[in-house]
C-alpha cells in the first residue's frame, strides 16, 4: 500500500520530530516528581511521622494531634509526615468532603503543626477519591496539604522518596470483598507498577544526599495485625536494598514499631487514632527492636552525622529512642 511506500520526507520528519519531542515529554512525565525543602539554616532537620489518623479527633486523635504539637514546639520541626490512610473509613468523598476539615484542618490546630504536611494515600483513601487528596483545590483550602502518588522530597541532607503502595497489594484487586478501590491513574496496573519501580530506582541511585529515606503506606515487615506485605518484600525490599536505603517508614499498622533487616530501618508509625489491636506476631528479638501496640507518633532529627529517632505515646512520654550514625571517614 502507497502509506507504507512512502519515503522520507520532510514530512515525515516533521511527523518524526514530533513523535519524539512527545515520547521525551511523556518520559519526563513519568520521572517521580521532585520538590525541594531546605533544612535549617545549620543543615539539620526535624519533622514528625503520624500514621492511619483521620477519625474526627476520636480514637485519641486529638490528643496525639496535641502531643504533636508540643513536641513538634521542642524540636522546632520542619514538616509533618503522614504514612497514609488519611481519612476512615472510606478516604473522602470529594473535595468538599467535610471530613478534611474535621479530621485534618480543624485538629492539627497547634502552631507548630502549621508546616507542610508531605503525604501519601494508603488503602482506605484509595476506597473513596483518591483524586480529591490529590487535588490542589485542598492545597488551596488548607497550605499545608501536600499529597502525590508517588513523589521526592529532596531536604539536601535528606532525600525522601515517598512511594504509592496500595497499588501493589494484590488482594485489593483479586478479593476487594465490600470495598470498592478508586483506580483511576493506576492502570494498567503492571505498566504503573513497573515505571514506578523503574523511576524510584533511578532517583534512588542517583541521589546524592547523606540520608535516603523511603516512605510507604504499606508494611515491608512488621509484627503487628497485617504483618510483612509479601507484594513489597518481592518488589520493593530489592530496590531499597540495592540502593542502601537508611530507613523505609510505614503506617498501616496502627502501632508505633521498629524493625531492623538486611541492614534497613523499618519503622512503622501508624498510630495517629485507633490502635490497640492485641494481635503481635512472634519475631526474633534480634529484629524487633521495639513494639507499643497503642496510639502515637514519631520524630526525628537529622544532621550530617546522626539521626535520631523517638516514639511518643498519646501523653507524650517518649516510649523509646535510638541513633544512627553516619561515617564521615570511614576508614579513619
Ligand atoms: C486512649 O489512650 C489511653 C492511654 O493510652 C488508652 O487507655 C485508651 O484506651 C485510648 N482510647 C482509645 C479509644 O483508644
Amino acid at each position: 500500500m502507497a502509506f507504507f511506500h512512502c519515503r522520507p520526507s520532510s514530512k515525515l520528519s516533521g511527523f518524526l520530530f514530533i513523535v519524539l519531542l512527545f515520547l521525551s515529554f511523556v518520559s519526563a512525565l513519568a520521572e517521580l516528581q521532585r520538590f525541594e525543602h531546605s533544612p535549617k539554616v545549620d543543615g539539620s532537620l526535624s519533622f514528625l511521622v503520624v500514621g492511619d489518623w483521620g477519625r474526627r479527633g476520636l480514637y485519641n486523635q486529638s490528643q496525639v494531634a496535641q502531643q504533636m504539637g508540643i513536641v513538634g514546639e521542642e524540636l522546632d520541626i520542619d514538616f509533618v509526615i503522614s504514612t497514609g490512610d488519611n481519612f476512615y473509613g472510606d478516604g473522602l468523598t470529594g473535595v468538599d468532603d467535610p471530613a478534611f476539615y474535621d479530621s485534618f484542618t480543624n485538629i492539627y490546630t497547634s502552631s507548630s503543626l502549621q508546616k507542610p504536611w508531605y503525604s501519601v494515600l494508603g488503602n482506605h483513601d484509595y476506597r473513596g477519591d483518591a483524586e480529591a487528596q490529590l487535588d490542589p483545590i485542598l492545597r488551596q483550602a488548607d497550605s499545608r496539604w501536600v499529597c502525590f502518588r508517588s513523589y521526592i522530597i529532596d531536604a539536601e541532607i535528606v532525600e525522601f522518596f515517598f512511594v504509592d503502595t496500595t497499588p501493589f497489594v494484590d488482594k485489593y484487586f483479586t478479593d476487594p470483598g465490600e470495598s470498592t478501590y478508586d483506580w483511576r491513574g493506576v492502570l494498567p496496573r503492571q505498566e504503573y507498577l513497573s515505571a514506578l519501580l523503574k523511576d524510584l530506582d533511578v532517583a534512588l541511585r542517583n541521589s546524592m544526599a547523606k540520608w535516603k529515606i523511603v516512605v510507604g503506606h504499606h508494611t515491608i515487615f512488621s509484627a503487628g495485625h497485617h504483618g510483612n506485605t509479601n507484594e513489597l518484600v518481592v518488589e520493593l525490599l530489592p530496590v531499597l536494598k540495592d540502593n542502601k536505603v537508611d530507613v523505609y517508614i510505614n503506617g498501616h499498622d496502627h502501632c508505633l514499631e521498629h524493625i531492623i533487616n538486611s541492614q534497613i530501618q523499618f519503622l512503622t508509625s501508624g498510630g495517629g487514632s485507633k490502635a490497640w489491636r492485641g494481635d503481635i506476631k512472634e519475631w526474633s528479638l534480634e529484629e524487633l527492636k521495639f513494639y507499643y501496640d497503642g496510639q502515637g507518633f514519631m520524630s526525628v532529627q537529622v544532621t550530617q552525622a546522626a539521626a535520631h529517632f523517638v516514639f511518643f505515646d498519646v501523653f507524650g512520654s517518649a516510649l523509646y529512642e535510638f541513633s544512627l550514625s553516619k561515617e564521615t571517614h570511614p576508614s579513619a
